[in-house]
């Protein structure tokens, strides 16, 4: 709509026309009524002016005048915040059926893992009209994840995992920023984004070295670090069987029930003793020093494409 307005970035993802709207109807609105309002001001000085033989009268209020400079502000402002809203909750829930990226923020790069393995840095290529979602976390301070042309960014930080998803809608190359002052190289954190098509981004995979999916490293990893030795299928182990639980909500020690998502994996493998689950003795070593976040990315990986063992109906112990 605008790629020819310097003002705007490109718009160049499935909602950043609705965002973009939503921009345009604010300054719209905001220009409509300075505008009224200078107006009707101007047009009181001159009616009102003084003159010989006017007197200024009192005038106690006007029901009809208070009344509708109070409910059309605000029949607006709750237009604008529905609208806004659905857009919001559009933005914030990432489609089920995305392609997960992993993305870690570290003075002062952008690293970047595709679900069949290749690696990045400071670039991003993507596949056009193909739902995307970064699993983003940060090795040291606070980062954020800024993709303009997509309208897209969020807070990439330490100890919880943050994510965004988006839809390329045309090929080409985008910037890609860091947008929260992270120290001396900030201004240099940021790289490209380059939207491909689908078979030219194949031909990128098949160019790169793919080493092994985040999957699969996530697997030696739970045996290098012996997580098989407690978290092994089957019942009287030491740690709970983890095939299956993913995304599941999880019973406590202390009755309190949490789902078992990324920052609860996390969690548990670096303060074990924190929150454990119901049945189970706090015995787990913490692995704090042992793994750095890109191998918990992995192992996560790992424990989401677990399916539950057969005939293992009740995931929930
Ligand atoms: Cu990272 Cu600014």
């Amino acid at each position: 709509m605008f790629e020819d307005f310097s003002l705007f970035p490109e718009a160049a993802s499935s909602y950043a026309g609705d965002i973009d709207a939503v921009y345009i109807f604010l300054i719209g609105v905001t220009v409509f009524f300075s505008t009224l309002i200078s107006i009707a001001l101007l047009w009181c000085m001159l009616r009102y002016r003084r003159r010989e033989g006017h007197q200024a009268q009192q005038i106690e209020g006007s029901l009809l005048l208070e009344l509708s400079w109070s409910i059309v502000p605000l029949l607006i402002c709750l237009f604008v915040f529905g609208w806004g809203a659905k857009i919001f909750y559009n933005v914030l829930t990432p489609p089920k059926d995305a392609m997960e990226f992993y993305v870690t923020g570290k003075q002062w790069m952008w690293r970047i893992q595709h679900p069949t393995g290749q690696r990045e840095i400071n670039q991003l290529h993507v596949p056009v009209g193909e739902k995307i979602v970064l699993k983003m976390i940060s090795e040291d301070v606070n980062h954020s994840f800024w993709i303009p042309a997509f309208r897209v960014k969020a807070d990439v930080v330490p100890g919880l995992y943050s994510s965004i998803w988006f839809e390329a809608t045309k090929v080409g190359e985008y910037h890609l920023f860091c947008a929260e002052y992270c120290g001396t190289k900030h201004s240099k954190m940021g790289g490209q984004v380059v939207v491909m098509d689908p078979s030219d981004y194949q031909a990128w995979l098949d160019a790169e070295p793919a080493g092994v999916t985040p999957v699969e490293a996530g697997r030696l990893l739970f045996e290098n670090l012996r997580c098989d030795t407690c978290h092994a299928a089957g019942s009287g182990q030491r740690g709970p069987d983890l095939a299956g639980r993913f995304g599941r909500s999880v019973t406590l020690a202390d009755g309190q029930t949490m789902r078992f998502d990324e920052d609860y994996v996390r969690e548990s493998m670096l303060e074990p003793t924190r929150r454990v689950s119901a049945g189970f003795q706090p015995v787990m070593p913490t692995y704090q020093g042992q793994v750095n976040e890109d191998q918990i990315q992995k192992i996560i990986a790992y424990l989401k494409s677990l399916e539950p063992e057969v005939g293992d109906a009740a995931p929930e112990r």
